[in-house]
C-alpha cells in the first residue's frame, strides 16, 4: 500500500494522507541552522548542535506520536482547525505534504480556505522561513484569523527535559511589534536569542503556553484559537511559546501570503556588538534580528531565497545522474540517495526521529564512511571533515570512537579501543584522493589526540592506522577486535552482567585474544589502498610492506578465518569460533562474507581471467544467499540468538530478528552487493539492491512503515515477529554504502587515481542507460548497452575510439567526454 507518490520532476515525495504508518520527515538547512519537519509539521529546530542550541521543543515518546512542531490554527466563524492536520485532526477537504530538497510544503484545505505552508531554511541565514499562502476557494467573502504556534526550548535540550526545578522559573520573552523574542538566560551568560516574526500587522500575540493552550487542555483544545482572540500574554517562567494572531478578509479566489521567520541571533561582543539596547540592561539589542526579518519581509524576498535553494540543489545533484528505463533506480540515484548522504553529512547520527539529538557525538567510524557518499558532492567540506576526524586519532593509530561536533575533541567517556576505527580513515582518504586528485591533503599537518605538540602529516596518520592493525594481531594472525569492530554489539572482551551497563565501555577482561575476521577483510582493502598512496608518494618501502601485509592477512583469513562454506566471524575471548556451522545459532554472519569478497579475498581466476566458480568467494556468497536471504533483504546472521550469550556482548540482547541479532542491517547488504559485482554476478547484485532500496519498497509502505524515500538502518529480519518493518530511518552509514554500490558498482562508474573506471554489473533488467558524471572539472557522458550476462565485462569506446581496459583517462577541466560501454 502507498501513502503518496514520487514527483521526480519536482524532486519531491508527495504524501497524500496524514495517516502514514509513521511520521515521515524531512530536513531543512545545509549550513548552521537546521530543522526536522514531519509531514504533519512536527519536529524542531536548532543552531549547529541539536543538544546545546535547540530553539524549539519536541516531545519524544509522547501520545499521540509526533507532538511538538510549528502549527497554524485557523478560526473561521465557529470552525477551528489546523492546516497540517495535527494537532487538531479535523477532517480536511484536501491534504498534501511535499518533501523536497531542503524544503517541505504542507497544504490543508477546509471550509473553502486553503492554507499552504512552505518551510525552508534560506542559504546564508540562521532562520527557518514559514511562508503561508491562504486562498479563499469558496464563492463567498471570508473573514478569519490565523494563529501561529510554536514552543521554545530552553536551549540545552537535555537540561530542558530534566531540570524543572530551575527551568520553570527562568523563561523570559520580549515582544516588539510583530516579533516575539525568546531570551531565556540572555541576562546572564548567553549572548544569543531566538526571534519569531511575521511580515504583517498582528491583531495580538501570546508567549505563555498556559494562556494559549490551557493547563488541562490538549493542543487540539487550545483556548486562544477557540476563543478567537489572542490574550497578549507575556511568559514569566513556565513554558514560553511564540504565537501571533493575524486577521484577514479574502474575496472569493483571493490569496494572501504571510512570511513567518524563526531565527537564531547572536550579539557578539568580540565584534563590538552591544548586548543590550538600554543602559539598565533589560532590553535585548535587536539590531541583527530586525535586519534578518527585514531581509525576508516580502513574498518576493522569500521566493527569491527559495529559488536560490533550488539552484543550489540542482547544481549539487548534477555531479552524478543516470537516465534509465527504471524510474525507481533513477530516483534513488539522482535524488534521494544523494540527498540522504548530504543529510548524514550535516547530522552525522545526532538528530532524527530515532536519535534524540542529545545522545551521540560524531562517530570516527561513521563519519569516515559517510565521506564515501558525499565526497563527489562537496569535496572541500570532505577535506575539512577528514582533517577534523584525523585530529582525534591517537598516536598509536587507534582513535577516539566519538568526538563532539562543537569542540571537535575526542570523547573521553567512550574512549577508544574499537579496533576497526583506524582502517576507516584510510578508506575515507582513499575515496577523497580518487575523487579529487588532491595529494596535498597528505602533507597537511594534523594533531594526534587534538594535541598540536603531537602533530604529524596526514600521511603519517595513515601509516599509524595501517600499523595499528599489524601491532594488534591475535594468535591466528587475525586482528584483535578490542571493544568491537564494525558491529558495535559484538563485544568479545567486555562481559557485562549488570543491567543497564554499556556493553561497549564496561571494563575489558584482561588478556583478551578475541579476533575479528571482519577487521581482517577490512585490513586487506585498506592496506592495499595505503600501499597505492605510499607508492604514489614515493615511499616504496611502506608500499611493499603494505602489499606483503595485505597478502598475509588474506592468507590468514583463508586459513584460520574459513569455516568450510563461509568465513568465520571471530574467535572469542576463550579462542572459540564465532560464526561456525558447529554452533546451533549465529552460524553465519554477513559482515566478513561481503567485505572479504569486495576486498578480493578468495577470488581465484582461471587462465582466461574468468573467476573460478568453486573458489571461497563464490562459496561464501552462495552461502549468504542460501542462509541469510529473505524477501526483505539479507539478515545479519542466522540463526539469530534466542538466549543471552554473555561471551558475545550486546548482540544477543536483542530479540531474534532485530538489530544486530538477525535484523536486516541495510548498511552491510551493500558489501555483499559489491562482492557480487566483483564476481561478475550483476543480476544477483541488483536483486539484493532492490530488496532494501526504499523506492522499490514504496508499494509495501504499510509493512516497511518508515519513509519510502530514504533508507532505514534496519529492517526486521526473517526471525522477527514483524519481519519487514523498518526502524531508524535517515542517519545511517547505509546511505553512503548504498550510493557507493549503485553508482560505482551496479552502474559501475567510479573515480580512480588515473581515470574514471566504467565497469557496470547490473544484470539484464537494465538493458541500457546513460550516466553523466562530473569529475575533476570534466563531464563524462557514458552510454551503456548492457547484455547483463553474468561474467561479461564492458568494452569501451572513448570519443569514438576503442580503448584497452576499463579506465577512461581523465580529461582536462571543461571537457566533455563521450564514452560508449558495451557488454
Ligand atoms: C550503528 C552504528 C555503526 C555501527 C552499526 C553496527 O549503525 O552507528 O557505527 O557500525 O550500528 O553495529
Ligand atoms: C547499540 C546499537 C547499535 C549502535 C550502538 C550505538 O549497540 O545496537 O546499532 O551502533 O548502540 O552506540
Amino acid at each position: 500500500m502507498k501513502f503518496g507518490h514520487f514527483d521526480d520532476e519536482a524532486r519531491e515525495y508527495v504524501i497524500e494522507t496524514p495517516l502514514t504508518p509513521y511520521p515521515w520527515i524531512n530536513y531543512l538547512g545545509s549550513e548552521d541552522f537546521f530543522s526536522l519537519v514531519s509531514h504533519t509539521a512536527g519536529g524542531y529546530t536548532f543552531y549547529k548542535d541539536a543538544k546545546m542550541r535547540r530553539l524549539t521543543r519536541y516531545r519524544y515518546n509522547d501520545i499521540p506520536t509526533d507532538s511538538g512542531g510549528r502549527y497554524f490554527f485557523i478560526k473561521d466563524g465557529d470552525d477551528v482547525w489546523t492546516s497540517s492536520w495535527l494537532p487538531m485532526k479535523k477532517d480536511l477537504d484536501f491534504f498534501e505534504t511535499r518533501h523536497g530538497m531542503g524544503y517541505t510544503r504542507i497544504t490543508g484545505e477546509r471550509g473553502g480556505l486553503r492554507v499552504s505552508t512552505l518551510y525552508f531554511v534560506p542559504l546564508g541565514e540562521t532562520a527557518e522561513v514559514q511562508k503561508v499562502t491562504i486562498t479563499n476557494t469558496s464563492d463567498t467573502v471570508k473573514t478569519f484569523s490565523l494563529f501561529s504556534y510554536l514552543e521554545f526550548c530552553l536551549w540545552n535540550a537535555q537540561d530542558d527535559q530534566t531540570n524543572y526545578q530551575r527551568n520553570l522559573s527562568i523563561g523570559e520573552v520580549e515582544v516588539d511589534g510583530s516579533a516575539i523574542y525568546h531570551k531565556t538566560e540572555y541576562r546572564e551568560r548567553r549572548d544569543h536569542y531566538a526571534v519569531y516574526g511575521v511580515n504583517a500587522e498582528i491583531a495580538g500575540f501570546d508567549t505563555d503556553r498556559e494562556t494559549f493552550v490551557g493547563l488541562y487542555e490538549t493542543l487540539a483544545e487550545a483556548k486562544v484559537p477557540h476563543a478567537g482572540a489572542s490574550a497578549n500574554s507575556i511568559a514569566s517562567g513556565w513554558y514560553p511559546i511564540g504565537s501571533h494572531q493575524v486577521d484577514s478578509t479574502l474575496q472569493p479566489g483571493e490569496s494572501r501570503d504571510l512570511v513567518f521567520v524563526l531565527g537564531y541571533v547572536e550579539n557578539n561582543a568580540e565584534n563590538g556588538e552591544e548586548k543590550w539596547a538600554d543602559d539598565a540592561k533589560q532590553v535585548i539589542n535587536k539590531t541583527r534580528a530586525q535586519a534578518l526579518l527585514a531581509r525576508l519581509s516580502t513574498t518576493e524576498a522569500a521566493d527569491a531565497a527559495f529559488d536560490a535553494l533550488g539552484v543550489y540543489w540542482t547544481d549539487l545533484l548534477s555531479a552524478y545522474t543516470v537516465t534509465s528505463p527504471d524510474d525507481k533506480l533513477n530516483r534513488m540515484v539522482n535524488i534521494w540517495n544523494q540527498y540522504q548522504c548530504m543529510v548524514t553529512f550535516n547530522m552525522s547520527r545526532s538528530a532524527s526521529y530515532f536519535e534524540t539529538g542529545i545522545g551521540r557525538g560524531m562517530g570516527f567510524r561513521d563519519s569516515t564512511q559517510d565521506i564515501l557518499g558525499f565526497v563527489h558532492l562537496i569535496p572541500d567540506r570532505a577535506r575539512e571533515r577528514i582533517l577534523d576526524i584525523a585530529a582525534t586519532q591517537l598516536p598509536d593509530g587507534s582513535a577516539y570512537h566519538q568526538y563532539q561536533p562543537l569542540t571537535k575533541r575526542g570523547n573521553n567517556e567512550l574512549g577508544s579501543g574499537f579496533n576497526d576505527d583506524p582502517a576507516w580513515l584510510i578508506i575515507g582518504v582513499d575515496a577523497y584522493l580518487k575523487e579529487t586528485g588532491d595529494y596535498t591533503i597528505l602533507d597537511e599537518v594534523v594533531p594526534f589526540d587534538n594535541n598540536d605538540a603531537l602533530a604529524e602529516t596526514l600521511y603519517t596518520h595513515l601509516t599509524r592506522s595501517f600499523e595499528f592493525t599489524l601491532n594488534n594481531l591475535g594468535p591466528h594472525g587475525l586482528p584483535l577486535i578490542g571493544r568491537a569492530d564494525w558491529n558495535d554489539c559484538l563485544n568479545l572482551n567486555c562481559f557485562s552482567t549488570t543491567p543497564g551497563e554499556s556493553f561497549q565501555t564496561t571494563e575489558n577482561q584482561a588478556g583478551g585474544v578475541a579476533e575479528s575476521t571482519f577487521i581482517a577483510a577490512q585490513f586487506v582493502l585498506a592496506a592495499g589502498q595505503y600501499a597505492t598512496i605510499a607508492e604514489r608518494g614515493g615511499d616504496t618501502v611502506q608500499a611493499d610492506k603494505a602489499r606483503t601485509a595485505a597478502a598475509g592477512m588474506s592468507e590468514a583469513l583463508l586459513t584460520h578465518g574459513w569455516d568450510g562454506d563461509w568465513f568465520l566471524r571471530a574467535y572469542d575471548f576463550y579462542g572459540n569460533k564465532v560464526g561456525t556451522s558447529e554452533d546451533t545459532e549465529g552460524q553465519i554472519w554477513i559482515e566478513p562474507q561481503g567485505f572479504a569478497v569486495l576486498a578480493g579475498v578468495g577470488v581465484e581466476h582461471n587462465a582466461d581471467g574468468t573467476p573460478v566458480q568453486t573458489s571461497p568467494a563464490f562459496r561464501a556468497l552462495d552461502s549468504v544467499d542460501r542462509l541469510l536471504g529473505s524477501d526483505h533483504g539479507l539478515v545479519l546472521q542466522y540463526p539469530a540468538y534466542r538466549s543471552y550469550r554473555i561471551e558475545l556482548g550486546e548482540v544477543s540482547t536483542y530479540p531474534p530478528g532485530y538489530k544486530e541479532n538477525g535484523g536486516i542491517f541495510c548498511h552491510n547488504n551493500p558489501w555483499v552487493i559489491i562482492g557480487e559485482t566483483v564476481l561478475g554476478r550483476g543480476a544477483k547484485a541488483f536483486d539484493h539492491y532492490r530488496k532494501i532500496a526504499p523506492a522499490y519498497r514504496e508499494e509495501i509502505s504499510e509493512v516497511h512503515r518508515t519513509e519510502p524515500y530514504v533508507y532505514a538502518q534496519m529492517i526486521a529480519g526473517k526471525e522477527a515477529v514483524r519481519h519487514g518493518e523498518a526502524k531508524n530511518s535517515w542517519l545511517t552509514g547505509t546511505a553512503a554504502w548504498n550510493f557507493v554500490t549503485v553508482s560505482q558498482y551496479l552502474l559501475g562508474v567510479r573515480t580512480d587515481y588515473d581515470g574514471l573506471v566504467v565497469d557496470p554489473q547490473i544484470g539484464p533488467d537494465v538493458a541500457e542507460f546513460t550516466v553523466t558524471r562530473r569529475a575533476r572539472g570534466a563531464t563524462y557522458v557514458i552510454t551503456v548497452a548492457n547484455s547483463g550476462r553474468d561474467g561479461s565485462r564492458a568494452s569501451l569506446e572513448v570519443d569514438g575510439v576503442a580503448i584497452e581496459g576499463r579506465t577512461v583517462p581523465y580529461a582536462p577541466a571543461g571537457a566533455t567526454v563521450q564514452v560508449r560501454a558495451t557488454l
